[in-house]
């Protein structure tokens, strides 16, 4: 970031006040108003940060009109098809693509902590088993810091690494146990000398009496669906991982701040909601009933999986999730799944449609990884979670960055006060 040397004027009742630029390294000039209080006694409004930039960073940068993501610079699509997601876990951590050696001390790192602290079963049998998967990975991933007292002080980089580490190893762990539990199975521990997403795989689909043999496809699709999930700048989850981790909270309580607001459907929500949507579509003939649902503003009715509040342009990650979602299928020898090609007509149509070029509202990343993740054996309600594993990674890379900035201080946003002035207290008597 440098500073400009030009500035943006601000009037107010006739008096000026100057606001420096700043200029990115990519993207556009951002009004620097940190001292606009202090000089001018005014607030600036912006609901939804649609104009405000929270921080500044050097990790993933996003250009919504072009529609390009691009983690420490390196384009997501080269990421999803030429690397891995440990590869890309080392890339948003440490900020540069690893050597062989620090790669393989890397996976090693992450393997040695996937196992969980044996006392942990017992938290997750508290929960009833018709439970959300993502309501036990909150409270869950929460307890944690319950659970490892000796990676929770902020200040010690040697346990912010730790904790880092074993939140990426860890989670997978979670997320599997979850899903073991609200099914009535017994948890599959780690294999250590399986890749991530095969472990991953193996602890969500074997069971004591029966093991399960991975599939190198079905797993190379599935750290694929990690990696596009791994990082997206300053989006809800990770500006609330931030903001949690501002009053000095510790890792384990930030991630879970973090996942509890991915959950919603605005958000990561959204795959688990976009394939329900598919399946109540069920058949290319209620396309249009539906396109003209979301184009109606009397109904609260979206098109799950379509517009972005950053791109204005198709998703990246959703090009490769489309090209994914039919080497999966065609692997599986599902032809002429019913739903994928609801999706294809849907998108198709939508894409055709005036309503949604004019508001530059394309597929998102949730419009097709709802279909690879359901072909490969996952319910609905294990979408979110795997896309919170696969988040861990960016929430902590973000966490990292914002401890090691000098300038990290407690956010605390002002408001547009809109309530009653000050009045005096009546007794309930006389009101
Ligand atoms: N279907 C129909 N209309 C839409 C949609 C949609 N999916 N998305 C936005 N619009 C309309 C919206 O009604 C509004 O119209 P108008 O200007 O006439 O009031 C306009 O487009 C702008 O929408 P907005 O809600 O002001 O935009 P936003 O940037 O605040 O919201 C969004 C972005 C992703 C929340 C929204 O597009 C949405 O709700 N999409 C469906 C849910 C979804 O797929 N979410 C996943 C996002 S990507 C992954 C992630 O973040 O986790």
């Amino acid at each position: 970031m440098s500073e400009n040397t030009k500035s943006a004027k601000l009037s107010i009742d006739g008096k000026e006040f100057d606001l420096p630029i700043l200029s990115p390294t990519a993207g556009p000039d951002v009004v620097d108003i940190r001292k606009l209080y202090a000089q001018a006694g005014v607030f600036t409004y912006d609901p939804g940060f649609t104009s405000t930039a929270s921080c500044d960073s050097t990790i993933t940068f996003i250009d919504g009109d072009k529609g390009e993501l691009l983690h420490r610079g390196y384009p997501i699509d080269q990421l999803a098809g030429q690397s891995h997601y440990l590869e890309v876990c080392y890339l948003l951590l440490y900020g540069e693509l690893p050597t062989p050696a620090e790669l393989e001390d890397f996976e090693c790192r992450v393997t040695n902590h996937t196992m969980l602290h044996e006392q942990m079963m017992n938290f997750f049998r508290g929960f009833r088993r018709d439970a959300h998967p993502m309501a036990v990975m909150t409270g869950v991933v929460g307890a944690m810091s319950a659970f490892y007292h000796d990676s929770t002080d902020i200040s010690d980089p040697w346990q912010r690494e730790v904790a880092s580490i074993r939140l990426i190893a860890k989670m997978p762990t979670i997320a599997a146990m979850a899903y073991k539990y609200t099914i009535g199975q017994p948890f599959v521990y780690p294999r250590n000398d399986l890749d991530y997403a095969s472990n991953f795989l193996r602890m969500c689909f074997a069971v004591p009496a029966e093991d399960y043999e991975v599939n190198p496809i079905l797993s190379r699709a599935m750290d694929r669906i990690f990696t596009l999930h791994a990082d997206h700048e300053q989006n809800a989850s990770t500006s609330t991982v931030r903001l949690a981790s501002s009053s000095g909270a510790n890792p384990f309580a930030c991630i879970a701040a973090g996942i509890a607001c991915l959950w919603g459907p605005a958000h990561g929500g959204a795959n688990q909601a976009c394939l329900e949507m598919l399946n109540e579509i069920g058949t290319p003939d209620r396309i249009p009933e539906f396109i003209a649902r979301a184009k109606d503003k009397n109904d609260p009715f979206r098109l799950m999986g379509f517009g972005h509040r950053v791109y204005k342009n198709i998703d990246p990650r959703a090009k490769v999730l489309k090209q994914s979602a039919d080497e999966v299928l065609d692997l599986l020898g599902v032809e002429d799944n019913p739903i994928l090609q609801v999706a294809k007509e849907l998108e198709a149509a939508a894409l055709a449609d005036p309503y949604f070029a004019e508001k530059k509202l394309f597929p998102n990343v949730d419009f097709y990884s709802g279909i690879i993740l359901e072909a490969m054996g996952f319910p609905t309600s294990m979408f979110t979670p795997i896309f919170a594993l696969s988040r861990t990674v960016g929430w902590i890379s973000q966490w990292k960055e914002m401890i090691a900035d000098p300038q990290n201080k407690i956010g605390r946003p002002r408001q547009l006060y809109l309530g009653s002035t000050a009045r005096n207290y009546e007794d309930i008597e006389n009101r």
